[in-house]
């Protein structure tokens, strides 16, 4: 697929998003199996449910946009960082340790969220895009929140533990 606008590039990344989320619908249940911590293993589940809205959003968002059609293609660093987690797992025994493991995993796929929705919601902004931008930023609220509620998990619970 040859990117000759940013309205293909928009389209692309979105494309991107779609089959990023997709493959963390298959990643959480099994974070949330590997953990241990009660907290850990909820916001894993929680999370979960927000992914679903979030694959619904990127069809609403693309459903605004006539021009617009989600392609197949794969988010390789997705992919990635979903296996990094798979072998932290592999690789720890259930507990403290494997959860703090777990968070850190997790957070990167946060702040590769936040990076990928910071720049739809701009590209949509600067293509006139003013539904999906507001749509895509609700995503990228719930990406943001993720990311603070691991942080004081870890904080509060979990790396001490592993300590
Ligand atoms: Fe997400
Ligand atoms: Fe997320």
């Amino acid at each position: 697929m040859v990117i000759k606008d940013p309205q293909e590039l928009f389209m692309r990344l979105l494309s991107e998003a779609n089959n990023a989320e997709k493959q963390m619908t298959r990643a959480l249940p099994k974070m949330a199996r590997a953990a241990h911590n009660e907290k850990l293993v909820e916001a894993f589940q929680h999370h979960l449910e927000e992914t679903q809205g979030q694959l619904e959003r990127i069809e609403q968002a693309a459903d605004s946009i006539p021009e617009i059609r989600i392609k197949r293609l794969k988010s390789h660093a997705m992919e990635s960082l979903i296996q990094e987690g798979e072998e932290l797992i592999d690789s720890t025994e259930k507990g403290p340790l494997r959860d703090a493991g777990l968070i850190a995993a997790a957070q990167k796929v946060e702040h590769f969220e936040i990076a990928a929705y910071g720049t739809l919601c701009e590209l949509a902004g600067q293509l006139g895009h003013t539904k999906a931008k507001e749509i895509l930023a609700e995503t990228l609220k719930e990406e943001k929140s993720t990311d603070d509620k691991l942080n004081k998990l870890a904080k509060q619970d979990v790396n001490k533990r592993a300590g």
